[in-house]
């Protein structure tokens, strides 16, 4: 399994101690979670803090972005270094365009799903991508419950992908521990990301290691 800590949950008063702990942990990427206020009622770090920690971090950057119009940030995102550039579906309205916009930029494209957004909107997106993101919790905040439909979604997706021949690696965000994480491992997931189970732990390194295990 892959593992894509979330860096909303780190304590941001020590951002750098945060990035050295990821950088010397056997996690696969760094989440970063944009949010605008609008696309979701919560604000979280923008590009200055971005640029930051993509200064010193290591690991490659999975850019989540919880922001309406994300095709306007596209150059902007590709400046930090980030390797993904996650946009909702719900949150631009030429999708395909901004795919290739993101492609022309030389960066993986991924798409992501609210939890109500049924997984056959990614029809005809499928082959275009490089990931799906399917969101496990209402976006916006850490800390919440993972909703169980998304299980089915994950199988869902999971046929989507091998009927296509696409080669769309699946990421799961919100709620992932241990238990679910190995539900969504049997269900076909590629990528979880984790943000209060690595970072509220006390030893954030053995919990990596733990999601790094399951398959
Ligand atoms: C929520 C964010 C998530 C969040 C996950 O809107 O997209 O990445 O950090 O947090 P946990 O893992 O605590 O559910
Ligand atoms: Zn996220």
């Amino acid at each position: 399994m892959k593992v894509s800590p979330s860096l909303l949950a780190a304590d941001f008063a020590h951002l750098s101690t945060e990035i050295d702990m990821i950088n010397a942990s056997s996690a696969d990427y760094l989440h970063l979670d944009v949010m605008d206020g609008v696309f979701v009622p919560n604000i979280s770090f923008g590009f200055p803090v971005l640029r930051a920690v993509g200064n010193i971090c290591r690991k490659p950057l999975d850019v989540h972005l919880m922001i309406v119009e994300p095709e306007k940030w596209i150059s902007q995102v590709k400046a930090i270094g980030a390797e993904i550039m996650n946009v909702h579906v719900e949150a631009t309205t030429h999708l395909h365009s901004t795919v290739l916009q993101i492609h022309e930029a030389g960066m993986k494209a991924g798409v992501t799903l609210n939890p109500a957004t049924p997984v056959s909107s990614l029809v005809d997106i499928i082959e275009d991508v490089e990931l799906v993101l399917l969101m496990s919790v209402n976006p916006g905040f850490g800390g919440q419950k993972l909703i169980r439909h998304t299980l089915d979604k994950v199988r869902e997706l999971r046929r989507l992908i091998d009927m296509s021949g696409s080669k769309a690696m699946i990421e799961i965000d919100g709620g992932v521990n241990e238990k679910t994480g190995e539900e969504l491992a049997e269900a076909g997931a590629d990528i979880l990301v984790a943000g209060s189970y690595v970072f509220g732990a006390p030893d954030p390194h053995s919990r990596i290691d733990i999601l790094k295990s399951l398959s």
